[in-house]
């Protein structure tokens, strides 16, 4: 009698830590979709809105976490050249290509792997397809 009432407690905490981490997965999941809306409705609309595209350029590039290494204002730091004037040097399906294994691309290009050279962590890639060419786009008319 004293034992099994014992032995409830712990079960109590259980079942509420699982539904606890039940609800966090599922609002983890929840947020996964809308970060491929800029995506999606920038292949919608097929660039018919320039402004509006623009503020989901820099919305994807938020979301997409570059700025932590490039800064929001794309100048670069510690972790990152700056990401100005790319027109010099990319076109949408070579930066979307980069952009897709940016590691794998720098090796075959010495501009990048020199660059690449001068900072300790890689530029990591970005795994969805709309959303490389949305960066892309977005990127060449900054
Ligand atoms: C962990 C830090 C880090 C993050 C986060 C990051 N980058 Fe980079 N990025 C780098 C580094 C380091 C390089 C230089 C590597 C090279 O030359 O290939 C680089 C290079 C680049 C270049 C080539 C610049 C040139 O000189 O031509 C582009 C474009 C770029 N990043 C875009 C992005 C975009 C878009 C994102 C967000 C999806 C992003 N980066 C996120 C570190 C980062």
């Amino acid at each position: 009698m004293h034992a099994s009432r014992q032995s409830s407690k712990p079960q109590r905490f259980y079942w509420l830590f699982s539904s606890l981490l039940f609800l966090a997965i599922l609002w983890v999941s929840a947020l996964v979709p809308t970060c491929h809306k800029p995506g999606q409705s920038g292949a919608a609309t097929s660039g018919s809105a320039t402004g509006a595209s623009g503020d989901a350029g820099r919305m994807t590039f938020v979301s997409a976490g570059c700025p932590k290494c490039h800064g929001d204002l794309l100048n670069g730091g510690t972790g990152a050249p700056p990401l100005k004037n790319l027109k010099q040097n990319w076109d949408e399906d070579k930066l979307a290509a980069y952009l897709a294994d940016p590691v794998g691309y720098s090796s075959g290009d010495a501009r990048l792997a020199e660059q690449a050279a001068k900072y300790p962590i890689s530029m990591p890639p970005v795994n969805d397809e709309a959303t490389r060419r949305a960066l892309a786009k977005w990127l060449l008319a900054q």
